[in-house]
């Protein structure tokens, strides 16, 4: 079996154009002979309307026909979207002048002459279907390969928002966590308060009051109103600071921002990561730089680099280091440099390090998308660039560069 018979697996619809009876009567015949469908047309009318009921595979028109001619019969179907993409084989009477180019040009798609030879008619109209055919398998692979990329586009954003739900989930327990240990000591403090207001009663119920004892249940009662004071401010500014970054993480608003102020509320939120560890934190940021742009897409990418270099660079904060953070203005560009003197990077890693699902700690539940919203967050959201070099053993720098609007407070 040829390559041809195998991909025509079945004999295709055909629909022949011509105005005289003997040759249309022939043409059908040789061609229901040899298994395929053949609908007659005895003019360029009717053959239109037979395209519009049922769409052939292939057509053989005729040229010199009254009223509507081929040519015009062929220039109308490849006008219609409908219609356009069926081959259309010509065919002219030898003594009759044909203008191939015009054939050609009008969308034709091969011609053959009169008095025509069987065979050539059989092979003209049995390659013309092979590549029908094939042109619509391509057709059909390639709506899809369309359709496999959407879905493949349309679950990226999905993994990648769920991503950026499960770091607002971390963001929240981490809080919760913060929150936890001014509270603690706070409500221990006032319930000291309580037993100590109850002794003072006490005291002043007593005909005689020992000033030394009173005096010393006062200092009493004044150190733990000192530390509850202390304890719910520093829980009333982590839970401002969690207002700030949990909206700024949500809202992709532009907005007027201390750079300073954002990057310290980041290692505020993570600071229950870092305690625990020899990593020394270090900002070198003006503290005055105020900028128009967007706080939640730099707070999601420090907070990013962080976690890396806790993870990565400090083998999850065993190892001690640095990091450091450097914010610098040029022009109207803010200049982010950002440092650790970890383990760093091996070079054929570092080009794929930004590459979705990319992660040397699948194992440990990395899902390698970390540096990817980071470059996505700096490319299409701030405007700007990224870019990291590190080395083995010399720990990363990161660094980005993004167009804002500056303002600078006195
Ligand atoms: N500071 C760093 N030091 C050493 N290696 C790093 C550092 N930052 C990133 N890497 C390397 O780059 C890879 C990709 O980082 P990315 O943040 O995209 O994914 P991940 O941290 O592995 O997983 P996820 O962030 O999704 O939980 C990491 O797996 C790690 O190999
Ligand atoms: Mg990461």
């Amino acid at each position: 079996m040829s390559e041809n018979e195998k991909i025509v697996e079945k004999p295709g619809n055909i629909l022949v154009v011509d105005d005289t009876p003997a040759n249309l009567r022939l043409l059908t015949k040789l061609l229901s002979d040899n298994g395929y469908e053949v609908r007659p047309a005895p003019n360029g009318t009717l053959a239109l309307k037979s395209v519009a009921l049922i769409l052939p595979d292939l057509i053989l028109l005729d040229i010199m026909m009254p009223d509507l001619d081929g040519y015009e019969v062929c220039r109308r179907l490849k006008a219609s979207e409908h219609s356009r993409d069926i081959p259309i084989i010509f065919i002219s009477a030898i003594n009759e002048t044909m203008d191939k180019v015009k054939a050609f040009n009008i969308g034709g798609i091969d011609y053959i002459t009169k008095p025509f030879e069987a065979d050539e008619v059989l092979a003209r109209v049995k390659t013309h279907l092979t590549v029908r055919l094939m042109q619509k398998k391509v057709a059909e692979k390639t709506d899809q390969l369309h359709a496999k990329v959407e879905e493949l586009i349309q679950t990226r954003q999905e993994l990648v928002q769920s991503e950026k739900m499960a770091s607002l989930g971390r963001l929240v327990a981490g809080f919760a966590h913060e929150l936890n240990t001014p509270i603690g000591v706070a409500v221990g403090a006032a319930s000291s308060l309580h037993g100590n207001t109850k002794a003072i009663n006490k005291l002043l119920e007593q005909e005689e009051v020992d000033e030394d004892e009173l005096v010393e249940t006062l200092e009493t009662i004044n150190e733990a109103a000192d530390l509850t004071l202390s304890n719910l401010k520093r829980a009333a500014n982590l839970v401002s600071s969690f207002k700030r970054t949990a909206i700024d993480q949500t809202s992709e608003e532009m907005r007027h921002f201390q750079v300073k102020t954002t990057l310290d509320d980041v290692i505020n939120t993570l600071h229950n990561q870092f305690k625990q560890t020899a990593i020394e934190i270090q900002v070198d940021c003006p503290n005055d730089l105020a900028v128009y742009s967007l706080p939640g897409a730099l707070e999601q990418i420090l907070t990013n680099l962080m976690m890396n270099s806790l993870i990565h660079g400090f083998s999850e904060g065993k190892e001690a280091g640095h990091i450091t953070i450097a914010v610098t203005l040029l022009g109207k560009h803010l200049h982010l440099a950002y440092s650790d003197t970890g383990k760093g990077i091996e070079s054929d890693t570092v080009e794929k390090i930004f590459e979705p699902f990319f992660t040397t700690h699948r194992a440990h539940g990395g899902s390698g998308l970390g540096l990817y919203i980071c470059y996505n967050l700096v490319k299409t959201q701030l405007r700007g660039t990224i870019t990291c070099e590190s080395s083995p053993g010399k720990g990363v720098l990161f660094k980005m560069n993004y167009p804002i609007s500056m303002e600078l407070y006195q």
